[in-house]
């Protein structure tokens, strides 16, 4: 099977890495891919290049290169149309629709989703103008009385659109920036509790469940400092309640898959449930439409199955005939090495060393002409370990952590350390 990966992150270089030890993979290409994909997977012809949000160039790449299944990596294209314009072209697809990403693309319509099915997620006020934001934090405060405001972006915004925050003003002042530039906002009940992120392989009915994992969202340590697209990530979670992937599974992923399937709308491809367990139980947070990042670096490594196998019986609606999933024992860490400045103005362009070695994976980094490996994003790399249970596989991703050179870089030292010492708990 000829395996194209459309994208250029860390989730990619770890599906390639994935993909590579499939024997059924028997060509692997990821376009446009980074310095560290190049070695895994090269580009393809006219791939090094390649626009991901330009859904006609995403599958002319697939044709010239006679892919017999593409996977897509990042969620710009998927809600571009990218998944429809490769399954038009004949190709197996891994990745949704455009109509069904937008699951993702617009929090709105994934409230509707979710209260046609029946999901437990946080109430939610959805604003178009200035009068209507200022009742809706009214509102919401009556309902919550002191939590923190939660005022969302309705659209994609790639990891910035959401404030949470105890000041009112501020809360106010992010709704009417999305407002001035012409979205939408949604206004949201604060959720307590520790996230999880789970993802689940669907072909639009039947739909297999993964590990669950954690992401560190915030840029430094003990929670503190911006969000950013993800700091580290761990899995599996040892404080999880038992039969977590079960109730998320039946209350959750089920019947979405099935309301958009209802819809005429089928999600196939990768749901992600990004959840709250709150002292009031399972809530959804967000639902995206595509391989989380950090956690896809730590989940892939722990799966045992053929993942090439896997993606085309999705993309191919044979997953009801899939063997069941297995999962190695023990646990995998991931830490994001990030560049100086990262996530409000990341400084790319300086030369990184020691970036070559097992579990490095490559986000934001390019070759230049001489063969220097350079910084070329804000996460520049997401080294990942596996190990015998949590602990030892967090020693083993900060010692390769150690072997990096990046000037600058800065990362967080607490991956995985609040669940090693059993600080988490479940509301
Ligand atoms: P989102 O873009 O919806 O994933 O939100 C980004 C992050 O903001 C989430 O991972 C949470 O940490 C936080 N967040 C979003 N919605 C809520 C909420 N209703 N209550 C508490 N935190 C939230
Ligand atoms: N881990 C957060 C995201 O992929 O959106």
């Amino acid at each position: 099977m000829r395996v194209l990966v459309i994208g250029s992150g860390a989730r990619e270089h770890a599906l390639c890495v994935a993909l590579q030890s499939d024997p059924a993979v028997g060509a692997l290409a990821c376009a446009p891919g980074n310095a560290g994909t190049r070695g895994v997977a090269p580009p393809p012809p006219g791939g090094e290049t390649l626009v991901v949000a330009d859904p006609v160039a995403v599958a002319d790449v697939a044709r010239g290169w006679s892919a017999d299944l593409v996977v897509i990596g990042p969620e710009v294209p998927l809600v571009a149309g990218a998944a429809d314009a490769v399954r038009e072209a004949g190709i197996a697809c891994f990745g949704p629709s455009a109509q069904a990403a937008q699951l993702e693309g617009s929090k709105s319509f994934a409230k509707h989703v979710m209260t046609a099915a029946g999901v437990p997620t946080a109430r939610s006020w959805a604003v178009g103008g200035a009068p209507e934001l200022e009742t809706a934090l009214d509102e919401v405060a009556a309902l919550t009385g002191g939590a923190p405001y939660v005022v969302k972006d309705d659209g994609l915004a790639a990891g910035k659109g959401v404030v949470v925050t105890p000041d009112r003003a501020a809360a106010a002042a992010h709704g009417r920036r999305v407002l001035d530039a012409g979205g939408s906002v949604l206004v949201e009940e604060y959720l307590d509790g520790p996230e999880v992120s789970l993802f689940a392989v669907t072909d639009g009915t039947t739909v297999l469940p993964l590990l669950p994992a954690q992401d560190h969202k915030r840029r430094d340590d003990g929670d503190a400092g911006p969000n950013t697209g993800g700091m580290g990530a761990y899995a599996p979670l040892p404080w999880a309640p038992a039969g977590l992937v079960e109730e998320v599974l039946a209350t959750v992923l089920q019947p979405t898959v099935d309301e958009m399937a209802r819809r005429g709308e089928p999600f196939s491809g990768l749901l992600y449930a990004g959840l709250a367990l709150t002292s009031r139980g399972v809530r959804v947070v967000e639902f995206n439409a595509r391989f989380g990042d950090p956690e896809t670096q730590v989940v892939l490594p722990l799966l045992e199955n053929p993942l090439a196998g896997l993606l085309h019986a999705a993309a191919t609606g044979e997953l009801a005939g899939h063997p069941p999933l297995r999962w190695r024992n023990g646990a995998a860490v991931t830490v994001v090495v990030a560049a100086p400045g990262y996530p409000e103005a990341p400084r790319t362009g300086d030369p990184i060393t020691g970036a070559d070695g097992d579990g490095v994976l490559h986000a934001g980094t390019t070759v230049n002409p001489e063969g220097t490996v350079l910084s070329a994003g804000g996460r520049v790399l997401a080294v990942t370990a596996v190990g015998a249970d949590l602990a030892a596989a967090r020693q083993a991703a900060y010692e390769r952590v150690a072997g990096v050179r990046l000037a600058d870089a800065h990362w967080r030292t607490d991956i995985a350390l609040a669940a090693v010492e059993g600080r988490v708990a479940v509301g």
